[in-house]
């Protein structure tokens, strides 16, 4: 199978994930934001074509949809990379110099001033105020996992292990 090919395949299987997700809601307008949230967990951000379609789906106007996935932080309507990496600049994690971290993590993914996701989609980085494991500062999430007491040193590490993982299954 190539490429196109799987890609074509990807976007029927999360088109079928999105149906399945608005038939489980009975395509009810008031549970719009669990709606969002699942459909965000399948595309890991929420893109315009699929809000068109959402609003359409629920027979509420488009600009309500795009309003209320604008109005809360926690959705987005860019794509984000592979490995979505949360660095904590909450309080404790501040203190504790989080944002050496976030310097040394965008330094080594190359990333320039305003941008938050590698050209080849494989990372996005982004702070976050509190993850809820002061104790463990400073804290970095990647996708789900959090790695806690870190340094630039260990940052640095920890992509490099992404990466050479990301070379061997390309391989
Ligand atoms: S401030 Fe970073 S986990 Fe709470």
């Amino acid at each position: 199978m190539n490429s196109t090919h799987s890609k074509i395949i990807a976007k029927i299987e999360k088109f079928e994930q999105l149906c399945h997700v608005l038939e489980f809601h009975k395509h009810n307008k008031s549970m719009l934001i669990p709606i969002l949230q699942q459909v965000q967990e399948i595309y890991k951000y929420l893109p315009e074509d699929v809000l068109n379609f959402i609003a359409t789906s629920l027979d509420i106007p488009s600009a309500k949809v795009f309003g209320v996935a604008t109005f809360y932080t926690h959705f987005t309507l860019k794509p984000k990379g592979k490995y979505i990496i949360k660095v904590c600049n909450g309080t404790a994690c501040h203190v504790k110099d989080s944002l050496p971290i976030l310097d040394k993590m965008r330094t080594v993914l190359a990333l320039k001033e305003k941008q938050n996701t590698t050209e080849d989609m494989m990372f996005s980085i982004e702070t976050v105020s509190c993850l809820g494991a002061c104790g463990l500062a400073p804290v970095v999430v990647v996708n789900e996992q959090v790695y806690s007491c870190m340094s630039p040193e260990k940052a640095e590490k920890l992509l490099e292990s992404i990466i050479r993982n990301e070379c061997e299954v390309k391989q």
